[in-house]
């Protein structure tokens, strides 16, 4: 017993063996002192051994003292630690600053993804020949979606976009189609208007090769107070189709269809051709393929908008993602979405 140390001696003791912990630099020094202290063999551990020769009326208080000297080294420990703690990674911080100057060493830039490129391209080449370039929320009302585009309630091409509306906030949903945008600018500039609009489009479509919840529209509208004809937007349309595929004659075919906010309503075509088994649009070639929608403009929808000039004109609208994928070969649109990074960078998106 006689290397016990008396409890005197450890209360004595204990705002020295305080201050110590408190002034521990490391973590294995304090670690060092707490195992000399209150570890299996430290001294206030050992003096619990006092315990048994204490008279049994006094061992309750002895105890209770004891263990007071051990929660006191216990408390301060733990202060200690999470002190050097905070500093280490306080140090740590200062030591492992990035500095965002330095220069690069490997060549692995970001890029633009390709139907952001895509798409500044194409919204390039209408503001050079003038058109407005616009956006619209994604967020829309049934009025911009539907109603006003002469889609009224359950007509059945309501039910043909399957759409995504929006839970308790009364009749917003997530946008089906782009033509909203006509809608809007109508609205705001009146006629003449020349504008073009790309944006997001939403529809609860299964994600599959060819279709996607979410995927671009381009949407294009001509209107003015002098005649407009078929012949109008025929030209426009192949003249932007022959700059997109970046050919010299784009051969188009139109096929009568319906669409409720243009009358006459066409559906387009372009020629195609295969190469090493890719589909690659040259605007020539055997096969057609379709690309989107078009029409003159709906009176209805010039009601609508609150129009009160006789007026003409023409609209169309065709899917981002599609021409891109018929211009590069792609063959599966989730791609376009995916992250796969050797994708990416043969695409661009990693210049
Ligand atoms: N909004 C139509 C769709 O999503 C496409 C379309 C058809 C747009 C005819 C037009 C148009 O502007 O005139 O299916």
């Amino acid at each position: 017993m006689g290397d016990v140390m008396p409890l005197k001696e450890i209360e004595a003791n204990l705002e020295h063996w305080e201050k110590t912990i408190l002034g521990a630099s490391t973590v294995q020094e304090l670690e060092r002192l707490k195992a000399d202290i209150i570890g299996k063999s430290g001294v206030v551990t050992s003096a619990f051994k006092l315990l048994k020769d204490v008279p049994s009326d006094e061992k309750r208080a002895f105890g209770e003292r004891l263990n007071v000297a051990k929660s006191r080294i216990e408390n301060a420990i733990t202060q200690q630690r999470r002190k050097l703690e905070d500093y280490s990674i306080l140090e740590k911080l200062k030591n492992e600053t990035v500095d965002v100057t330095m220069p690069v060493e490997n060549d692995h830039f970001g890029g633009l993804h390709i139907i952001t490129q895509s798409l500044r391209r194409i919204r390039d080449y209408y503001s050079a020949r003038g058109f407005l370039v616009l956006d619209g929320p994604e967020v829309e009302t049934e009025f911009y979606n539907f109603d006003a585009l002469n889609i009224p309630k359950h007509h059945p091409a309501r039910q043909s976009h399957d759409t995504f509306y929006l839970k308790r906030c009364g009749d917003m949903l997530l946008r089906t189609q782009t033509s909203c945008v006509q809608i809007r600018a109508m609205q705001k500039y009146g006629v003449p208007l020349r504008m073009i609009s790309i944006g997001k489009t939403y529809r609860n479509d299964q994600l599959d090769a060819t279709h996607s919840p979410m995927f671009h529209q381009i949407e294009g509208l001509v209107v003015d107070t002098k005649p407009i004809t078929v012949g109008h937007l025929k030209s426009e349309l192949r003249k932007f189709l022959e700059f997109f595929f970046e050919t010299d004659s784009a051969s188009l075919r139109f096929r009568p269809s319906f669409f409720p906010f243009t009358e006459p309503s066409m559906e387009f075509d372009c020629r195609y051709t295969k190469k090493d088994g890719r589909l690659i649009i040259t605007g020539q070639g055997d096969k057609w393929i379709e690309l989107g929608g078009a029409g003159m403009v709906h009176p209805n929808v010039f009601t609508n908008c609150g129009m009160k000039e006789k007026c003409y004109g023409f609209a169309y609208g065709l899917g981002l993602e599609r021409i891109i994928m018929l211009k590069h070969g792609i063959t599966d649109i989730r791609n376009l979405f995916d992250t796969d990074q050797r994708w990416l960078r043969y695409y661009g998106a990693c210049a």
